[in-house]
């Protein structure tokens, strides 16, 4: 079964959104198979966020990132990656829908409340980051019978 890593981000946490967010991917059928609290060093964000190395954000996101705690997860199920993404909405949050995670909680592309992976490739690249084999955690959601 596919997955992908989310990530509530410093904001969120702050806000008071960790339960909110987490409830939406719970309620759409999705499974989480492993789960860490933690503050990222500046390391772990250079190396998340490597692609944007020579953007003229660069320097500010892995400020924002590691500026308080977040929520690594990995979510399992039927087009994770993709539909977890399509629950965030888009990147900038004044253009995201309404109703996804970004369009109802964020207004500010710097403050955009959530990551998630989007290609299998970045999937186990930043599942690797966060997590080794023994986090993940086999079990069943007995519910996923009724929804896949
Ligand atoms: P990106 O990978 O393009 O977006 P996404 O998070 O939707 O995969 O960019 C990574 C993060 O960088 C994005 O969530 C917010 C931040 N960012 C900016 O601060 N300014 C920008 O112009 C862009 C494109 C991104
Ligand atoms: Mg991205």
């Amino acid at each position: 079964m596919e997955r992908t890593y989310l990530m509530i981000k410093p904001d969120a946490v702050q806000r008071g959104l960790i339960g909110e967010i987490i409830c939406r991917f719970e309620q759409k059928g999705f499974k989480l198979v492993a789960m860490k609290f933690i503050r990222l060093t500046k390391e772990m964000a250079e190396k998340h966020y490597g692609e944007h190395a020579d953007k003229p954000f660069f320097a500010g996101l892995v400020e924002y990132i590691t500026s308080g705690p977040v929520v690594a997860m990995a979510w399992e199920g039927k087009d994770v990656i993709a539909v977890s993404r399509e629950m965030m909405g888009a990147t900038n949050p004044s253009k995201a829908a309404p109703g996804t995670i970004r369009g109802t909680f964020a207004v500010d592309i710097g403050r955009n409340v959530i990551h998630g992976s989007d290609s299998p490739a970045s999937a186990e690249k930043e599942l690797a980051i966060y997590f080794e084999e023994a986090d993940f955690v086999e079990w069943n959601r007995t519910v996923e019978s009724w929804i896949v």
